[in-house]
């Protein structure tokens, strides 16, 4: 049984879900699934924007044939290469042997390590500006490369005013039948998933997208068609400001995100101690989370979203404790800037994690390092105007 929606009078998404896949990318929790976004642009030629992932092949077929009800497919648009949203495109060259394939040339080079597939004849290459007519339609091609592959690109319909913006706008989370940002509450329900898929799967990018907005600055959007989530067709600039947000690295809130690594429970209790007395001094906001039972691409979305960060940490092995030091990995690959970050470090007879999560942080760019309190075991009442001085040097700073 198809599941699809109109999106205009001739352009239906033909997307599906995924509800079962545990690790997008084999890596990040997805509890609430993903979308993979399709596009059919129903015109006096047919046009689809992407295929989808292969765990959805069948209800995809079957969404593509509902729709085009025995006409074929003229030309499919391939904007990303990645294979949430390739994984169809040998099967459609198949089904369909006069569709031209639209893309790029390092798309193509990707399509052929991918597929075992004869091109010749077959594509239409385009490149930045070019255009394609449909028949009412007309497609113009934004190159939008680093977003987040080098080959991809976006697609403006000047017709209906629609950027079909490939992964950019994207977002963790199956769509329940309300694929249209004004049918949900995107902002209570899907703005913390909208924010860890932007900071783990595109946060390293943000020069490059800064260059995409720029280019989608100059046309006329009404409506964005990405390749995961939501369909945007109202309040477009609240969600383009936090791309724009996101993308220079700065912080949506003022306010002070506490993570911990601690192993018997002493340095949660100190973050639990500095979580009150900061909340004393006036910050409101704040969130505590353990780094061994949060995933790391939590704890990136929440330092993308908050100013301000205190690291606390447990030396182990000499070193830093391992689920800190992975949330730091991530915090030099995924480019994390612009942040303001205290430390808090313990050891019961060689407290040392805090000078080497230091020099971890200088590796990273424009990250303020502000103050450093060091445990050896237990942080005990005798040290509490020292506790006040660390709140002071956070709040002074915030
Ligand atoms: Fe949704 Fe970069 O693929």
């Amino acid at each position: 049984m198809q599941g699809t929606r109109k999106v205009t009078d001739d352009i239906v998404w033909v997307g599906c879900n995924d509800r079962r896949l545990a690790l997008f990318e084999n890596l990040f929790p997805i509890p609430r699934g993903v979308s993979y976004n399709s596009y059919l642009i129903m015109d006096e030629k047919v046009t689809l924007m992407d295929t989808v992932d292969a765990s959805v092949t069948g209800q995809f077929m079957e969404n593509l044939e509902y729709v085009l009800a025995g006409r074929g497919i003229d030309y499919l648009v391939v904007q990303h290469m990645e294979p949430d949203h390739c994984a169809n495109i040998e099967e459609l060259m198949k089904r369909y042997p006069d569709m031209q394939v639209v893309a790029n040339t390092k798309t193509v080079q990707m399509i052929h390590q991918f597929f075992d597939v004869e091109s010749d004849g077959k594509v239409t290459l385009v490149k930045e500006g070019d255009t394609l007519s449909t028949g009412e339609h007309t497609l113009r091609f934004v190159m939008a490369p680093m977003v987040h592959w080098p080959e991809v690109m976006v697609t403006y319909d000047e017709k209906d005013k629609i950027l079909f913006s490939a992964d950019a706008f994207g977002t963790f989370g199956a769509l329940d039948g309300n694929i249209f940002n004004d049918e949900i509450d995107f902002e209570r329900d899907w703005l913390s998933e909208a924010r860890r898929y932007y900071s783990n799967i595109v946060g390293k990018y943000g020069a490059q997208v800064q260059s995409l907005l720029k280019k989608a600055a100059a046309l006329d959007v009404s409506m964005i068609c990405p390749l995961h989530g939501p369909v945007w067709r109202t309040s477009l600039d609240f969600f383009i400001d936090k791309y724009d947000k996101w993308s220079r690295y700065e912080p949506e809130e003022n306010s002070v995100v506490l993570i911990y690594g601690s192993i018997y429970g002493h340095t949660e209790a100190a973050v639990n101690s500095l979580a009150c007395r900061l909340a004393d001094a006036g910050v409101k906001g704040i969130k505590v989370y353990d780094a061994s039972s949060t995933h790391v691409s939590d704890l990136i979305a929440e330092i993308f979203r908050s100013s301000h960060v205190v690291l606390a940490c447990a030396t182990y092995n000499g070193g830093i404790y391992p689920p800190i030091e992975n949330l730091l990995s991530d915090m030099k690959a995924l480019s994390v800037q612009k942040r303001t970050v205290a430390l808090m470090d313990n050891g019961t007879w060689a407290p040392a994690a805090g000078k080497m999560i230091v020099k971890r942080l200088e590796e990273m760019k424009d990250i303020t390092v502000l103050e450093q309190l060091s445990i050896k075991s237990v942080l005990r009442e005798d040290r509490a105007d020292e506790l006040e001085a660390f709140v002071r040097k956070i709040v002074e700073a915030m």
